[in-house]
């Protein structure tokens, strides 16, 4: 479905308008530049540019090139602080895009490159030329954008050059993006440094520790502020990189949870991070088994319970012994502990678990029963996976914590797409408002009884209709995002 046209509000400058249509489509064309150039760069390394594929990847990469070049007599293509940019302007990371923006970061910074500029006039033999230099130096060599200027000056192309860094645009601040914006970016980059985290601990990890450490001050920034967004995106599951989502989202929730417990931002720093962190053995185990968590056989569930230990271990080894790091160490060995100690791994000591522990235990079963895994294993909904915990013993959660975690994410989390009584289709747009049954929530109306989209509304499931003596509106049911939009994207944009 496609979203229904907005009013333009009385305030906007009429000026801004006429801008906006570039702008619109240097994004539009942009960030088909960095698929396109994700695409031939994965087919350059697997083929030769004589295969089909490689030269029809190339030549699509061309066409979106020649037309970002038919109205600027350049495109620079740039990576600075894990955002892309085209021509300068910032590129807006969305779900079809993630995968070659994260390829655009990482391939430039494996070469030491901030940024690519070519020139009208760049022909196909020059990008074949650039590309093979491209695939051949990466970060296993040494000085690789030396190497490859080297090759293109000895091959005569003046059409393609490259930057060591460039400075950043000006306009781009973090106060010029809007609430929404700020969220969207903060938690697509949650999920990229949870993975740059995990998968190189062995190397340059205390570099992304850093980073880490920054994202998640963002994070409870933001949560502090209004959380509704960051929330209501932890809602979206259909994602291939199943951990490092999976990582991002038990992050926002604790940070959540952990604000509504009241505690300071020092500690949800720490908790924030530990959250990130906490799966981090599952990269010591053989793959796929987190996918497949309920249809294990015996052999790889031992494998499986390994993980907190290793996460222990890989903590410990590459950060060594802080106060940070013994925090993070701790939830990662405690987080599939129960409020007896049963769960696993079994139980070596009589300490009580750090509170910390029990809040990323929450939100990791949490978010991990409400996620599709693999075709044997039960998905819940919110609110079914929210009844089972308030309903499990307090043996296995603190009953306290479970209360302030459906408190925090309400009975139907922001973001959940439901279907009212009347037939209308809407989003959790906001708590119920204080005082009211929390059954009751602000939904914002995206399609009416015979599912065909209107103009946005956001109504209060109290209003009371005195004809009938009945609530105007009730919710019915929840509907997955993904039974409902073709594309999760549709679905981010009416958040
Ligand atoms: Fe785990
Ligand atoms: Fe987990």
């Amino acid at each position: 479905m496609s979203r229904p046209a907005e009013t333009i509000p009385d305030s906007v400058d009429p000026d801004a308008l006429l801008v906006r249509p570039a702008r619109d489509r240097t994004q539009k064309l942009g960030r088909r530049l960095v698929s396109h150039f994700y695409l031939v760069a994965k087919t350059a390394a697997m083929f030769d540019f004589s295969n089909v594929n490689a030269r029809e990847a190339l030549s699509t990469f061309l066409a979106t090139l020649d037309e970002l070049l038919s109205v600027e007599p350049e495109v620079t293509l740039q990576v600075a602080s894990d955002c892309v940019f085209v021509n300068e302007s910032r590129l807006k990371i969305d779900f079809e895009g993630f995968a070659s923006f994260k390829y655009a970061i990482e391939a430039f910074n494996d070469r030491d490159i901030g940024a690519v500029t070519f020139a009208r006039g760049v022909s196909e033999e020059d990008l074949t030329v650039f590309l093979r230099l491209w695939i051949e130096n990466d970060r296993s060599v040494a000085e690789p954008r030396h190497r490859i200027r080297r090759g293109l000056e000895a091959a005569g192309i003046d059409r393609i050059e490259l930057e060591e860094s460039r400075a950043l645009p000006e306009t781009v601040t973090r106060k010029t993006e809007g609430e929404r914006e700020t969220s969207l970016n903060t938690y697509f980059k949650a999920i990229f440094v949870a993975k740059q985290f995990m998968e190189d601990f062995h190397g340059r990890r205390t570099r992304y520790l850093q980073k880490a450490r920054r994202l998640v001050h963002s994070i409870v920034d933001i949560i502090a502020q209004d959380e509704s967004t960051l929330l209501a995106l932890t809602q979206i599951k259909n994602f291939d990189e199943f951990l490092f989502t999976h990582s991002a989202n038990v992050c926002v929730l604790s940070v959540s949870l952990g604000q509504n417990l009241g505690l300071d931002k020092v500690l949800l720093g720490a908790l924030g991070l530990a959250a990130l962190t906490h799966d981090v053995g599952m990269m010591e185990i053989p793959k796929g088994l987190f996918e497949r968590r309920d249809s294990l056989l015996p052999e790889e569930r031992l494998a499986y319970e390994r993980h907190p230990a290793a996460g222990v271990q890989a903590i410990l080894k590459s950060q060594g012994v802080s106060d940070v790091s013994i925090r993070c160490a701790l939830v990662a060995f405690e987080h599939h502990l129960n409020e007896d100690y049963s769960g696993f791994p079994s139980r070596v000591y009589q300490r009580p678990r750090s509170l910390l522990s029990r809040i990323v235990a929450i939100c990791d079963f949490y978010d991990t029963i409400t996620t599709p895994g693999s075709e044997d294993d039960r998905v819940f909904s919110p609110e079914e996976a929210l009844r089972l915990m308030a309903h499990e013993g307090s043996d296995v959660f603190n009953p306290l914590l479970v209360k302030v975690f459906i408190n925090t994410i309400g009975t139907y989390p922001l973001g959940t797409l439901v279907r009212l009584d009347t037939g209308e289709i809407g989003i959790i747009h906001r708590r119920a408002v204080e005082g009211s049954a929390a059954a009751r929530p602000l939904v914002k109306l995206i399609a009416d009884e015979l599912g065909m989209p209107i103009p946005h509304e956001v109504v209060d499931l109290n209003e009371w209709d005195a004809e009938r003596d009945r609530y105007r509106r009730s919710i019915a049911e929840t509907i997955s995002p993904s039974d409902y939009f073709d594309e999760a994207q549709e679905f981010i944009d009416l958040l």
